[in-house]
């Protein structure tokens, strides 16, 4: 998968440094050259020994150690990888990048370089949900620096959250597709998310309860392998996915000409939780209390079906179309009528009754359904089922290419 690329790794000084090792060796397995650079705290966590025996490089530790090609030293080092990755991304190494500080060498390299920059964030979640940590991070963003991680769960520090470093697997796909490699290298995607927003007038609408969380997770984790995503949202809380085009709707209907727009596709996922209905003839102006009281007469009709509209396409049908169903009761059973009832190929259906905590929490219970049956998977992270369903639609796509 990484044959003939060259990944300038620069470790960081966190208890995550061991997972690098292991990183180092993945990395060469798919077929890369690996430049290692450590921090100085890195090496307090791991030697350059170790990194220099897996990785059969020179290690690089000190910007004073570039006296070969004098002042050009870093420059070179830097444009001679075709990726930068930063693994593990500490708190600090992620204030400087966000920052421009060059005063050590791992610093110096990533100002210095012209190549894309992967970083994978490993610190205390405290540190993680620091109002500090999400500036930083918006900056790399917004500066198309890429991310893999951070994953939840326990740390060393004993806590548990937000802040463990993405696996060193998770990390060579998303190298992988930061070079434009992975099993869905050359497809495009389409991933609606998110509620939408059906107006009352120009200030009141009618939503829904969706965060947009589980769309945006199936997003990222198709752009992590390899494919072009168009994100089609609705005015969601999550975070944006990475990696992928964000397209901004409100209304059923826009979201319909957007998805159309950005046809043709290879598959389409509607994660979406559309309004089945919008107010006929929303106003234009606001809608006053009246002197003798009343309350306006509210007249709906119903939304295009946008699933439904892409997976009965005459022609130009994605070869997958992935529709959700949320449902509170028999959800076996509405669901599989579901399926039938739009035309889609596959349906991710969820029980969102209240009390299971999913509409709007972290976690998800789904169960797939497709011609030959259904399977049901455990109780898991959003991105979980979204790294799951994106590996099931990448060997869909590519079963007999
Ligand atoms: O009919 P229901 O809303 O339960 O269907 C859910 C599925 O249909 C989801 O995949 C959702 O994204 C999609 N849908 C749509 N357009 C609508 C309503 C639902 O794409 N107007």
């Amino acid at each position: 998968m990484l044959a003939g690329r060259r990944i300038l790794l620069i470790i960081g000084g966190g208890i995550a440094a061991y997972k690098a090792l292991d990183l180092i060796r993945r990395l060469k397995e798919q077929g890369a050259a690996v430049t290692p650079v450590l921090t100085r705290a890195a090496q307090e966590f791991v030697t350059p020994l170790s990194a220099s025996a897996l990785a059969g490089e020179k290690v690089y530790t000190d910007l004073f150690d570039l006296t070969d090609e004098a002042e050009m030293g870093h420059i070179e080092l830097s444009r001679a990888a075709d990726l930068l990755v930063v693994a593990p991304a500490t708190a600090d190494l992620m204030a400087k990048m966000a920052g421009g500080h060059a005063d050590d060498l791992a610093s110096t390299l990533l100002m210095a370089t012209d190549k894309r920059v992967l970083i994978a964030p490993a610190m205390n979640v405290r540190m993680w949900e620091h109002p500090a940590t999400a500036r930083n991070l918006a900056t790399l963003l917004a500066d198309g620096v890429l991310t893999v991680g951070p994953n939840e769960g326990d740390m060393a520090c004993g806590e548990f959250g937000f802040g463990r470093m993405a696996e060193p697997a998770e990390i060579v796909a998303a190298a992988a597709a930061g070079l434009g490699e992975g099993p869905l290298k050359g497809r495009h995607l389409i991933v609606t998310s998110g509620p939408t927003h059906e107006p009352i007038d120009p200030v009141r609408f009618i939503a829904n309860r969706s965060s947009g969380a589980q769309g945006a997770a199936i997003a990222e984790a198709l752009a992590n392998l390899g494919a072009r995503v168009s994100f089609v949202t609705g005015p969601a809380e999550a975070a944006m996915p990475r990696g992928a085009t964000v397209i901004r709707v409100e209304t059923a209907q826009e979201m319909l000409d957007a998805v159309t727009a950005a046809l043709p596709a290879d598959a389409a996922v509607f994660a979406a939780a559309v309004a089945d209905w919008r107010v006929d003839g929303a106003q234009a102006g606001k809608i006053k209390k009246t002197a003798k009281g009343g309350v306006p007469e509210l007249r709906l009709v119903e939304n295009p079906d946008i699933l439904a509209t892409v997976a009965r396409m005459p022609t130009g049908r994605p070869a997958l179309v992935v529709g959700f169903a949320a449902e509170t009761d028999d959800v076996i059973a509405n669901a599989t009528a579901k399926r039938a009832r739009k035309g889609c190929d596959w349906i991710v259906a969820n029980d969102v009754s209240a009390g299971t905590g999913i509409m709007g929490g972290t976690e998800n219970a789904v169960t797939l359904i497709h011609a030959e049956g259904s399977e049901t998977w455990p109780r898991l992270s959003k991105a979980e089922v979204g790294r799951r369903l994106a590996a099931r639609i990448a060997a869909h796509l590519t079963a007999g290419a």
